[in-house]
């Protein structure tokens, strides 16, 4: 987050950040993963840029002060019902997938995730005793309006992309995403120059390996869209490189912004960890966020530029070879800066 922030000095020298603990860093300060005060500051912000919340440190804790109680927080307060997950190939890095190379060489996935409903939020919930023993239930609940608006979201994505929207679902066996398939088809009506198709979650799992180049744009439910966005950012090599923007819709203020990674503990404090999943949400918020899609592009091209001189951290260095150079953190985002400066 560090060499993120310091590309977004870079390209927006005037703005002025703030910085909250949340998660596991809130708990330590506070009691508690997420505080008011954060909420507050995170409500009030144009854009909110987070760092990974989590490590083993905390597991132990109660479900209801967990890290990861934070960014369910955080997501439901802030109404961010859209999230955008990318998964591009970086052409420097083809071979650094584990899928053959002419599989992923040019792939550009958009995985828009619907993030405030579904079973992550659905009520019933919980552990309870019955009949003498313990029994665990969660909801998967959508209305219809709450997927209406994530389809409008990605349709209006796909409409701006190559005009490919495939909506995930498991409608033959789960009603509520019958209901799921229904809106979206209802919504496609209106976008007549995108087509549309619809895929049952397991076999968008075995398509994304087999031919992930089939897809442009992927709209689907909070839980499916968990798992496809771990399944379509590993195509692209390495998750320490994927960017994520979370949306209370197009076009407006107040997004939040994180890589899709984790808090990797077993490296925290080595300077290893990959900067640039990180350095491309702060992408994400100026395209996004602040309608600065030319600062958006600059940092991406930057970004593009450095792996392209060969520069990886050890998660993307692979067998390392002729034309790579091994980088701690630090370096990694220095050397995105110096670019951008030269862009
Ligand atoms: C993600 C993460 C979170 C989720 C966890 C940490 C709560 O896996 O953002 O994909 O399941 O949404
Ligand atoms: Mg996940």
């Amino acid at each position: 987050i560090r060499e993120a922030v310091a590309c977004l000095r870079e390209v927006v020298p005037g703005a002025a950040y703030e910085e909250a603990p949340v998660g596991g860093a809130s708990y330590d300060a506070h009691g508690a993963p997420l505080t008011a005060a954060t909420l507050d500051l995170a409500r009030r912000a144009d854009a909110v840029l987070l760092g990974a919340v989590g490590g083993p440190k905390w597991e132990p804790l109660d479900f209801s002060v967990r890290p990861e109680r934070a960014l369910l927080g955080l997501r439901e307060a802030l109404g961010l019902y859209a999230n955008l997950r990318p998964a591009i190939c970086q052409p420097a890095l083809v071979s650094a997938s584990s899928l053959r190379p002419e599989v992923v060489s040019g792939i550009d996935i958009m995985v828009v995730r619907e993030l405030t409903g579904g079973i992550y939020f659905g009520k019933p919930r919980g552990v309870s005793k019955i009949d003498g023993e313990r029994v665990g239930v969660n909801t998967l609940r959508y209305s219809e309006s709450e997927i209406r608006r994530v389809a409008i979201c990605a349709f209006e994505i796909a409409r701006r992309r190559r005009k490919s929207l495939v909506s995930v679902d498991k409608a033959n066996v789960l009603e509520a995403t019958e209901l799921w398939r229904e809106v979206v088809t209802e919504v496609g009506r209106d976008y007549a120059d995108v087509a549309l198709s619809h895929m049952y979650v397991d076999n968008c799992a075995m398509q994304l390996v087999r031919n992930p180049k089939q897809f442009d744009v992927i709209v689907t439910t909070n839980l499916f869209g968990d798992i496809l966005s771990d399944e379509a950012a590993m195509l692209t090599g390495s998750i320490g490189l994927l960017p994520s923007a979370s949306l209370a819709g197009l076009g407006g203020r107040g997004g939040l912004y994180e890589p899709v990674h984790g808090s990797a503990p077993d490296i925290a404090g080595q300077g290893k960890a990959n900067p640039l999943a990180a350095i491309l949400s702060a992408a994400m918020l100026l395209r996004y966020s602040l309608n600065m899609v030319s600062e958006a592009g600059r940092i991406e091209e930057a970004v593009a530029r450095v792996l392209g001189a060969g520069l990886r951290t050890p998660d993307i260095a692979g067998e390392g070879g002729a034309g790579t150079t091994l980088v701690g953190t630090q370096e990694m985002g220095e050397r995105v800066r110096k670019e951008i400066k030269n862009l």
